[in-house]
């Protein structure tokens, strides 16, 4: 996994330009996300920091950024040097990490829809529950793994495409291609079904589980007209999730 996203740094950075992830994505996850000044956040997977670094900007005071891939965590920290915020990168397996600190907030964007197995996503959500406060939230953006396949080809207009080569069961991949001025690369997400998902966050410790539709932000309605961003909306390849302690 570290060695996929090694290789991939480039374009990933480019997939923020994609107006589903200006318009959609980002909004809808900085819109859960709520107020930031003050607060502690960690932010888990969290790639080369294009989310870290807007949580610094938008005042949270301890910014913390763990991600797999050392070449994604050596852009984060090329950016950090080359404007510092005084956000922390470690390269670590968030199955793997222990309690690094407490926190008010911990954030993850597209980060659980690569746990491949329940043991897995337990092993995530355990690792959220302990750096959370006593009464934190969680808050992620990540592929909707109740988005029904029979209604992927609708996501192509938006500049991704979405496959299974068999049918959704636990474990199974789900490739999402994205396409970037002409340029094709694939991410591999697993399907687990939203009752394991409730059964992690619960295991791990969480109360409360809230699923959130995507929302379009008033920009991406102005720029492209509320019709284009219906079908989007509607079979909603990506959800947002809340979690409270
Ligand atoms: C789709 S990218 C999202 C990156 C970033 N959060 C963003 O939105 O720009 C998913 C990231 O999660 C990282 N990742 C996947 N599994 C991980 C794990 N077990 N521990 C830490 N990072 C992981 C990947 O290396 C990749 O950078």
């Amino acid at each position: 996994m570290a060695a996929y996203y090694d290789n991939i740094t480039q374009q990933y950075q480019q997939l923020h330009q994609l107006p589903k992830n200006r318009y959609i994505d980002a909004y809808t996850y900085l819109n859960l996300l709520g107020e930031l000044a003050g607060k502690s956040i960690l932010d888990l997977g969290c790639g080369e920091g294009f989310y870290t670094r807007q949580f610094s900007h938008l005042g949270a005071t301890r910014v913390v950024g763990v991600e797999l891939s050392p070449k994604m965590i050596e852009l984060a920290k090329q950016e950090e040097a080359r404007e510092p915020l005084g956000i922390e990168y470690i390269v670590a397996d968030v199955c793997e990490l222990s309690q690094i600190g407490s926190f008010e907030l911990v954030a993850a964007s597209y980060l659980l829809n690569h746990a491949q197995t329940e043991e897995q996503l337990l092993k995530m959500c355990q690792t959220i529950s302990a750096n959370l406060k006593p009464s934190g939230r969680f808050v992620a953006i990540n592929d909707n793994v109740a988005q029904s396949p029979e209604s992927y080809p609708l996501c192509e207009k938006y500049g991704l495409t979405k496959s299974i080569s068999e049918s959704l069961a636990e474990g199974v991949p789900i490739t999402i291609t994205f396409s970037v001025d002409g340029q094709k690369f694939s991410l591999y997400n697993y399907y687990l079904s939203r009752a394991t998902y409730e059964w992690a966050f619960r295991t791990a410790g969480f109360k409360e589980i809230r699923w959130h539709q995507p929302i379009v932000s008033p920009e991406g309605v102005q720029e492209f007209g509320q019709e284009f961003w219906q079908d989007f909306l509607d079979c909603a390849p990506i959800v947002g999730i809340e979690c409270l302690k």
